[in-house]
């Protein structure tokens, strides 16, 4: 595959820039972004050093579990050349009642960028309106933008384009829907988003999304019946149906999204060569079954690897 663009001398336009919403990109930021992603991945596999970010640390505010995100930042910023620090919110003064502000203060004394995994979104603005190095959400309760552009470098490498997909969402309206369909709407992707009543998307994601279609010319359709959003889908997405911080509505959440599992008779329904996607963790033979994020179609551990190489191309372009 040919890539039309290759950022040689590491300036990017995103320098200083905080990483927050995939809303807040636009589409050329994006596929900048997912042509960086691709070269650093070939660099790192053909075992070519890329130590962009030579004496560089970056501090990571953990407030929910993690696998992925802590495993690939840390890798992630060690190949370019620096360091990240681990910090478990329960163990920082930030635990004891040091407010956010301050702390984004302190820690922008000491590292060039922050990445923080919280529950309200609003915690990570305060941080990024107070730190003055650039802030990276790695998962609120609102959105998920770090595992959008793994999962976008992962369809264009699939699918070698973006416009004329369907990609389907099956599942919950939470912060994955939430920030995959406005990174499908913005690169031109038709979404179908299947959601039981009372577990839609935000209608402030509704807007930005009908927004960025209006420019990129996607579809975007909003349905309970998951059987017609997987219909001829090149994608098929879904995610947990209890999210971090949720946890007491599970038995609720269990029965509401029982006629949303992905399962073979559901992907029935999609192009023969869909792609089966999840960021993962899964609940398997919950949301998904054994067999169908086993399968043929299931590019979930590519998403996961890409969160690598997509962080290091954030954090390449972002860190000044
Ligand atoms: N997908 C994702 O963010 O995984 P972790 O919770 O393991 O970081
Ligand atoms: N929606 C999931 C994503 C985890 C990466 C959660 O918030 O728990």
């Amino acid at each position: 595959m040919s890539h039309p663009m290759v950022v040689d001398n590491m300036k990017s336009k995103l320098q200083g820039k905080d990483f927050l919403r995939v809303g807040d990109f636009t589409k050329e930021d994006l596929m900048e972004l997912i042509y960086l992603a691709i070269k650093l991945k070939n660099k790192q596999k053909m075992g070519e050093p890329h130590r962009y970010l030579e004496g560089k640390t970056l501090a990571m505010i953990f407030e929910k579990s993690s696998t992925r995100t802590r495993v690939s930042f840390e890798t992630g910023m060690y190949q370019l050349g620096g360091m990240a620090q681990f910090l478990s919110s329960s163990d920082m003064q930030l635990g004891n009642g040091e407010t956010v502000a301050d702390t984004a203060q302190v820690l922008s004394r000491y590292v060039d960028v922050i990445m923080i995994r919280t529950f309200g979104h609003e915690i990570v603005e305060e941080v990024a309106e107070n730190a003055s190095v650039p802030v990276i959400n790695g998962l609120t309760d609102y959105a998920h933008p770090c595992q959008v552009l793994a999962d976008l470098m992962t369809i264009y490498e699939e699918k070698g384009k973006f416009e004329g997909l369907k990609l389907a969402y099956v599942g919950d309206g939470n912060n994955m829907s939430q920030s995959l369909i406005v990174g499908c709407a913005l690169m031109g992707i038709d979404c179908y988003v299947s959601t039981p009543e009372g577990y839609e998307v935000e209608q402030s994601i509704m807007d930005i999304v009908t927004d960025a279609a209006k420019t990129s010319g996607a579809k975007i359709i909003q349905t309970t019946d998951p059987k017609e959003a997987v219909k001829n889908a090149d994608v098929i997405y879904t995610d947990v149906w209890t999210s971090m911080g949720f946890e007491d509505e599970q038995e609720a959440r269990v029965k509401a999204f029982a006629d949303y599992q992905v399962n073979t008779d559901l992907v029935q329904g999609a192009k023969d060569d869909y792609l089966f996607m999840h960021c993962l963790p899964a609940k398997r033979d919950l949301e998904v079954t054994s067999e169908v994020i086993d399968g043929n179609n299931s590019v979930v551990f590519d998403q996961a690897e890409n969160r690598l190489h997509a962080q290091k191309a954030v954090l390449v372009s972002i860190v000044e």
